[in-house]
């Protein structure tokens, strides 16, 4: 059967050049992986007091570990903000991340895919983000690395990629990505 991966947006913007590179890599991916995306805008700030000494957890987030917890992988999207991870997308890996010993993300196969309109492609994002899944025990994806940049002109009026050569890498870069997960999925 085809693996679950959820793919976590890092923009909430509804005009998001991220999730528009997020829909191009749905499109793109092997027939072995079953992609969907995973909202993370509705998520709380994380805070112990929520679920801690008899408090009960927020359903949003429940439902956000739920869904995580059916997926087998995680494909990241993200910007770049500050040189590092946007707020909401941190929120959503510390939500995750708890309770402690609970974490839904330990074990999983991901990979990172950081797009800005810049030049350096979400660099610090990109790698900022990898610091926290190499603590959170996630085998993470190393080659090819995806630093989109230039992305506002890498897609046309309709929102889709116009350009072929990045077509042709981010295919390679979803192939790839199927393999990882085919030989790192748990279940
Ligand atoms: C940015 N942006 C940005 N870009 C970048 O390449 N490096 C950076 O450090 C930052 N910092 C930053 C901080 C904040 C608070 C915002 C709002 C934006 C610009 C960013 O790449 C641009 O807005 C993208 O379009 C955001 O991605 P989405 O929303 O289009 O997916």
């Amino acid at each position: 059967a085809a693996k679950k991966v959820a793919v976590v947006i890092g923009s909430l913007r509804k005009d998001s050049l991220n999730r528009k590179f997020a829909h191009e890599l749905i499109a793109l991916a092997p027939p072995s992986l079953q992609l969907e995306i995973v909202e993370i805008g509705e998520l709380p700030l994380y805070n112990q007091d929520l679920e801690e000494n008899g408090a009960t957890a927020p359903q949003t987030w429940t439902h956000f570990r739920q869904r995580m917890q059916d997926a087998q992988a995680v494909l990241f999207v993200t910007p770049e903000y500050n040189r590092s991870v946007p707020a909401p997308l941190k929120n959503a890996i510390d939500i995750g991340s708890r309770p402690y010993g609970s974490s839904i993300w330990s074990g999983k196969p991901a990979a990172i895919v950081s797009v800005s309109p810049g030049a350096t492609g979400g660099f610090g994002s990109n790698h900022h983000l990898r610091q926290s899944m190499v603590f959170l025990d996630m085998p993470l994806l190393q080659q090819p690395e995806a630093y989109i940049g230039g992305a506002a002109k890498l897609l046309g009026d309709d929102g889709k990629l116009n350009n072929d050569s990045t077509r042709e890498f981010l295919q390679k870069f979803m192939n790839t990505f199927g393999a990882w997960v085919e030989t790192n999925a748990k279940k």
